[in-house]
C-alpha cells in the first residue's frame, strides 16, 4: 500500500517537472541574406496587438537591429527596432515611438510591445516590467495581406537586405496576440508559466520558412 502511494508522488512529481521543449532561432553572423518567414495563422489586420519574443544579442549600440519586421506591398506596417542609441521602438507605418529602456544584451530578454487602437496606448514589458504609457497611432489599423520575417528589414521586401540591420543573435517564443493582454499574463509568460497562446502566431505550432545561415535549436523550459 504504502509502496504505491510512494510510486503514485513520483509519478505525480515527474509530471510537474516535465519540461517544455521550444525552439529557438540562432542567427550566428551578419548577412544580407539570412531571414525567418513566419506564417500567420490570420490576416494581421489589427485594431490592437501585444507581440513577445525572447532576445539575446552581442551587438553593441554601433547599429540599429531589426527584432521583427512586417510589411505589406505598400508600406512596412509593424516593426520592431534596437535603435542606435540602444532605445527600444516600434513603428506603424513609419511612424516611431521610442522607449528608453535598459541596454538589450547576452543575457536573454523577454520582451512585449502592446498597441491599442481605440486610446493610442502604447508600452513595452521588458521581463515582465512595464515601461510607461505613450500615446501612439490613435485610431489607425494594421494592414493585412503582407510577410512577417525575423533577421532583416523588409524595407526592399524581398531583398537584398542590409546586413548592417540584420539581427544577429538568439531569438524566439515569438507571439502574437489581436489583443491587448493584461500585465498579469504579461508578467506569468516572463516567469515561464504556461499562458493562452498567440492566436495570430502561436511560436509553438507557427510554420517557419527558413532561408540562409540560421539555426533552430530545441530547448527545453
Ligand atoms: C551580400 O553579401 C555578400 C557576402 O558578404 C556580398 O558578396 C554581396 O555583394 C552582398 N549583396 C548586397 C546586395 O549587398
Ligand atoms: C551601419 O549603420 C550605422 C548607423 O546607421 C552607420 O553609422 C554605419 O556607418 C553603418 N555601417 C556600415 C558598414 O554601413
Amino acid at each position: 500500500m504504502r509502496l504505491y502511494a510512494v510510486l503514485f508522488l513520483v509519478a505525480i512529481s515527474t509530471m510537474l517537472a516535465e519540461s517544455v521543449s521550444i525552439n529557438t532561432l540562432v542567427f550566428p553572423s551578419e548577412t544580407n541574406s539570412s531571414y525567418v518567414e513566419m506564417v500567420p495563422q490570420k490576416p494581421l489586420n489589427l485594431r490592437a496587438f501585444t507581440l513577445c519574443m525572447r532576445v539575446a544579442t552581442e551587438l553593441t549600440g554601433r547599429r540599429e537591429i531589426v527584432l521583427f519586421a512586417y510589411r505589406t506591398q505598400r508600406a512596412d506596417e509593424l516593426n520592431v527596432w534596437r535603435e542606435l542609441d540602444g532605445r527600444l521602438s516600434f513603428y506603424l507605418v513609419d511612424e516611431p515611438v521610442f522607449f528608453r529602456v535598459p541596454d538589450i544584451g547576452a543575457l536573454q530578454t523577454h520582451l512585449c510591445v502592446t498597441w491599442d487602437s481605440s486610446s493610442g496606448a502604447a508600452a513595452l514589458f521588458m521581463d515582465g516590467r512595464k515601461s510607461l504609457t505613450k500615446i501612439f497611432k490613435k485610431g489607425h489599423t494594421v494592414q493585412p495581406r503582407g510577410k512577417v520575417i525575423i533577421g532583416q528589414d523588409l524595407d526592399s521586401y524581398l531583398g537584398p537586405f542590409d546586413a548592417n540591420q540584420s539581427f544577429v543573435g538568439e531569438i524566439g517564443d515569438i507571439n502574437l496576440w489581436d489583443s491587448v493582454l493584461s500585465d498579469r499574463m504579461i508578467q506569468d509568460m516572463f516567469s515561464g508559466k504556461r499562458v493562452p497562446r498567440g492566436n495570430v502566431f502561436d511560436w509553438e505550432t507557427t510554420q517557419l520558412k527558413i532561408n540562409g545561415e540560421v539555426v533552430v535549436v530545441n530547448t527545453q523550459q
